[in-house]
């Protein structure tokens, strides 16, 4: 019913305005008696087989929200209801900001795939640490995907992130840093060896300075090179990091079936969904087989059918997350992907 109603008539509307809409709806009708327990019925899928046990957490299963579905947290304590086992929330930055003028997001519909050039628009952390400081989250696993505010020049990002990272601590279960967006100038520059080394240093003194230290993990760009590749494993180890999550959108447009004029028209941004599949599928092989399987991965980008879902578990990620495959496939999806796993 989704793909051949519902999405054809989403699909006639602006793409974020449709999205905000989604969000508030489905606040909306979850606020109403019962309805937690409709959707659970519907979409969710209990299962011991699907529990996944990492850095001392209990996933009740291995699907996520990837970040920029809920960059504010809007539905921090709903996302349990429509069968994801964990939801990773930002990105978010130490202020508000607007991020970049509109029309930032487009669909792909022939190639299934998005472009986004949102530029991390987000209510501030402090917004979303009350908002968190509110929720009874249950068994939903929340991570917090930080970044930098735009005029925050890349010398002083340490600061920003950190910032993040100390209002959202009690809040939280697991951080990741971002350095990946396209859509930040410069952002990428910081997954560079040296500045890398730097920012996850710092983040880990403070982390490990508290009585009890929060997972944190690293996301990063399809487009580095393998010798970038072993760089981020080496300051991975180098500042004990507990995870890696493969992939962020790509810049690249290769091989893409919607024409070159429009790829023109929409212009600057990243890309996402299924001709991301390839991609971060590989360097989500070539990271476990570089590792040996010693850093978890977290596996995002171009899944967007349950045999996809399977492989890049199979690929070496202990847990994967969802963004345009959802967009693309509706509600249903997390619950097909569960049943997928279970009956494999
Ligand atoms: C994203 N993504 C993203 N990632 C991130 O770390 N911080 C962010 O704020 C955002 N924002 C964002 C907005 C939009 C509109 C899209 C489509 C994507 C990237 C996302 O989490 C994921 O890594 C990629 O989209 C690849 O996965 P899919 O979409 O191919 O499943």
């Amino acid at each position: 019913m989704y793909r051949q109603i519902i999405r054809p008539l989403l699909f006639q509307f602006d793409p974020e305005r449709i999205h905000h809409a989604t969000l508030r709806m489905l606040r909306g009708v979850l606020s109403l008696p019962l309805a937690g327990f409709a959707f659970d019925f519907k979409f969710n899928l209990q299962d011991q087989r699907l529990e996944k046990k990492l850095w001392g957490l209990t996933f009740k299963n291995p699907v996520g929200l990837a970040a920029g579905f809920d960059k504010d947290g809007v539905l921090a304590d709903l996302w349990k209801h429509l069968g994801f086992g964990f939801a990773e929330l930002g990105t978010v930055t130490p202020r508000p900001q607007p991020g970049n003028p509109r029309q930032r997001l487009f669909r792909l519909p022939a190639d299934q795939a998005i472009i986004n050039r949102m530029g991390f628009n987000n209510a501030g952390v402090a917004a979303m640490a009350k908002r968190l400081s509110k929720l009874d989250k249950g068994d939903l696993i929340i991570g917090a995907n930080i970044g930098k505010n735009k005029d925050t020049p890349n010398e002083n990002a340490v600061d920003d992130y950190l910032y993040c990272f100390e209002q959202l601590f009690d809040y939280v279960d697991y951080f990741v840093v971002n350095v990946s967006s396209p859509n930040t100038p410069g952002l990428r520059s910081l997954q560079e060896k040296e500045p890398l080394t730097r920012l996850l240093g710092t983040i880990q003194e403070n982390n490990y300075a508290r009585n009890t230290s929060r997972p944190l993990l690293l996301k990063i760009a399809p487009d580095l090179s393998d010798e970038q590749l072993n760089d981020v494993i080496e300051v991975a180890a180098a500042t004990r990091l507990d995870g890696l999550i493969a992939t962020n959108t790509t810049i690249s447009r290769e091989g893409l079936i919607t024409p070159e004029p429009i790829l023109q028209q929409i212009g600057n941004g990243g890309l996402s969904g299924a001709p991301l599949t390839a991609r971060a599928g590989d360097i989500t092989r070539y990271l476990h087989a570089k590792t040996r399987g010693t850093i978890p991965l977290i596996g995002v980008g171009g899944i967007m059918n349950p045999t996809q879902a399977k492989e890049r578990l199979s690929d070496g990620a202990s847990l994967i997350q969802l963004y345009s495959g959802f967009i693309y496939e509706g509600p249903g999806f997390v619950r097909n992907i569960l049943e997928a796993i279970v009956h494999s």
